[in-house]
């Protein structure tokens, strides 16, 4: 006879549905083909990101940048609201877009209407006439560090500063063109869009890759899987030249040559790069004026990033010489408040001096709590109980970004540049 209760006897009956299920589980996929098992992944991998962007992105399907009231507008532009009111009642600007908060109605502008009135004005700032635009790689082959969270906030504060910004995503993990542009990397865009056939020399026109976000003033060439395929080709491209004459296949100019026909369309352009030195990021390399290379504060990454530096300068050493206006690293993640990342981000700032930016990148949480929505800091709309967590990271960004346009400026005034133009 069975010594247990009936409590004990509901509890095996549980812990055996239990097993069933974790049983079933374990079972699942046995004898099919990895094939056919990656496909399945894929395949609801897929759909679930397809509602999870309708979700982000609704109602139109399609990313929309927020708007702003009068003061944030005025503030943006370098006016006061009463200025704004009085030109819009003089017939000079615009009529603005009005919206009902409460029993107030409100005026509201968004970024292509702010731009308007800037250029209007003539407070639109941009590079001086006759000046190079700008191109600035983020890179640091160590992964998470930052390169596309830097690439983004830098690539759209300059953007709602009004300036016109090119992003090119040089990763195939496509996380600028996922939450830059708001497409699905792998469902959304096609090899050709990428710079795929750049870098394998099937082509030199980047114009056709060019898409416009839903930022005014920002466009973006987009990166997917694809792209990884570049890594396959350039290879055997170089290993066959090599055969016939002896020498380098200049591989490494394609991307440089290419942003010729397109850059004199923006002040600047930042290119997102993956956390390898391949020969994608070798094109980046050869193809700025400067560098910013994110690190977290913390000894592994400190390491990898010296590693970085060291085989950056070995390859370059091969190729033809060019100049870069500046390198500068940027601490991302930074706490203030941990004494361990205090203690490293004394160090790297004793070593590194004015190598490193005097602004790092603050460790926040308004990141994922933007990213959860497929947006960035910059656009998401601000819930009132993260209002300071978002404040803080955003007068953080600013921070950074003016220091980063005070570099983008050596580059515009350079007298190599002058002299050329
Ligand atoms: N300052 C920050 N505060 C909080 N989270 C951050 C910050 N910077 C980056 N992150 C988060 O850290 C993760 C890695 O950042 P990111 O994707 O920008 O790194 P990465 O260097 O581009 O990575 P990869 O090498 O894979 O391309 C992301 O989830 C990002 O949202
Ligand atoms: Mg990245």
């Amino acid at each position: 006879m069975s010594t247990l209760s009936t409590g004990s006897n509901l509890q095996l009956l549980f812990h055996f549905a239990i097993f069933e299920k974790y049983f079933k589980k374990l079972q699942r996929g046995r004898g099919m083909s990895a094939l056919a098992m990656f496909k399945e992944l894929y395949d609801k991998g897929s759909k679930s990101l397809e509602i999870f962007r309708q979700q982000a992105v609704s109602p139109n399907n399609k990313k929309v940048l927020k708007e702003w009231g009068i003061s944030d507008a005025a503030k943006m532009i370098g006016r006061t609201p009463q200025n704004l009111r009085s030109l819009e009642t003089q017939g000079k600007i615009k009529k603005a877009r009005t919206k009902k908060n409460g029993k107030r109605t409100e005026r509201i502008y968004n970024l292509k209407e702010i731009n308007k009135i800037r250029d209007y004005l003539n407070l639109r700032p941009s590079k001086p006439k006759g000046a190079k635009t700008a191109i600035i790689g983020i890179t640091n082959f160590k992964g998470g560090v930052g390169k596309s969270y830097t690439s983004l906030t830098l690539s759209q504060s300059f953007a709602l500063m009004g300036y016109k910004v090119l992003l090119i995503d040089s990763d195939n993990q496509g996380t600028s063109t996922y939450l830059g542009g708001g497409f699905i990397p792998d469902l959304d865009i096609r090899s050709e869009q990428t710079l795929l056939n750049i870098i394998t020399g099937e082509t030199k026109d980047l114009a056709n890759s060019i898409i416009p976000t839903h930022w005014d003033g920002l466009d973006i060439i987009p990166a997917n899987l694809t792209l990884y395929n570049a890594e396959m080709v350039v290879p055997n491209q170089i290993y066959e030249h090599r055969q016939k004459t002896g020498e380098l296949f200049p591989f490494y100019a394609r991307l440089k040559d290419a942003l010729n026909s397109v850059e004199h369309n923006y002040d600047i352009i930042i290119l997102d790069t993956p956390p390898s030195l391949g020969f994608i990021t070798v094109n980046v390399l050869f193809a700025v004026d400067g560098l910013i290379i994110p690190l977290l504060a913390s000894g592994v990454d400190y390491c990898s990033t010296i590693q970085f530096a060291s085989m950056a300068y070995e390859t370059l050493d091969r190729l033809p010489k060019i100049d870069y206006q500046f390198i500068r690293l940027l601490l991302n993640k930074n706490k203030p408040y941990s004494a361990q990342s205090k203690d490293i981000s004394d160090f790297i700032k004793k070593f590194f001096g004015e190598l490193l930016l005097t602004n790092s990148m603050i460790d926040t949480e308004a990141v994922s709590k933007a990213t959860a929505n497929m947006q960035t800091i910059l656009e998401a709309e601000i819930h009132p109980n993260d209002r300071k967590t978002f404040n803080r990271a955003l007068s953080n960004i600013d921070e950074v970004t003016k220091e980063v346009e005070f570099l983008i400026k050596q580059v515009w005034d350079s007298a190599q540049y002058r002299e050329a133009a």
